[in-house]
């Protein structure tokens, strides 16, 4: 959770600690999607899941938990429910966790380092949000998600390509990665990946960016 009290600069990036555990959010990417909630929803919510999450809906075991990280607005987390899965979404934003909530999603603003590694999990959902967390906690990041997951389970993420870490004309802070670096570092983590694929899709900031989308299973 977010805990003002105990904020930071460090460099460009704002860390905040919360109970002592340390967790890590850039403060002025989450005011972003703070003001933004309405808009992200009405511009990307979507009234049936895209092909993405078909194909990870596929994968996933029949009725299976899933846990979306950085779930926004929770239109992930709609589609994956009416399909019979247990979802479950985290997000650091207030406010996007609340129009989750609205939707009637399971949703509770948390960090990425709130992520356990109790292997209970069916699927992990994490659609370009880990992009938001520090290059440097990556690896600690896939690790905990690969435990957190059931022996073959799923998990797709979504990240923007490039290299190095910058802000958009918005506030968010962005961590770029290479398809190989990313592919070394889900090694790294114990994943197998099984589909892999790049495009360019216009996002919140207005941009055409290029990202890369990577299906994987421990
Ligand atoms: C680009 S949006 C993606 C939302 C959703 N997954 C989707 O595909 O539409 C990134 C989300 O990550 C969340 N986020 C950013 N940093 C986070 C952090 N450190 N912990 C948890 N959520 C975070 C943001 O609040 C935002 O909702």
């Amino acid at each position: 959770m977010v805990d003002d009290a105990q904020d930071r600069t460090d460099g460009d990036r704002r860390r905040m600690s919360s109970c002592g555990r340390g967790l890590t959010v850039d403060r002025d990417t989450i005011e972003v999607y703070d003001r933004s909630a309405a808009d992200y929803a009405e511009k990307f919510d979507t009234a049936a899941p895209d092909r993405h999450l078909r194909r990870f809906m596929s994968l996933v075991a029949e009725g299976a938990r899933v846990l979306d990280i950085g779930c926004g607005t929770g239109n992930a987390c709609v589609h994956l429910s009416a399909a019979g899965f247990r979802a479950e979404g985290i997000d650091a934003s207030k406010e996007m966790v609340a129009a989750a909530c609205a939707k009637g999603v399971n949703a509770r603003q948390a960090n990425f380092e709130s992520v356990d590694g109790n292997g209970v999990f069916g699927g992990v959902w994490a659609n370009f949000s880990l992009l938001h967390a520090p290059r440097e906690d990556m690896p600690g990041l896939l690790a905990r998600i690969a435990r957190s997951l059931t022996s073959g389970g799923i998990l797709h993420i979504g990240l923007k390509t490039g290299t190095g870490e910058s802000r958009d004309h918005l506030g968010r802070l962005y961590t770029y990665y290479e398809e190989d670096e990313l592919a070394g570092l889900l090694v790294d983590a114990g994943f197998t990946a099984t589909h892999s694929e790049t495009g360019e899709d216009r996002g919140l900031a207005g941009t055409s960016d290029p990202w890369i989308l990577v299906v994987a299973h421990v």
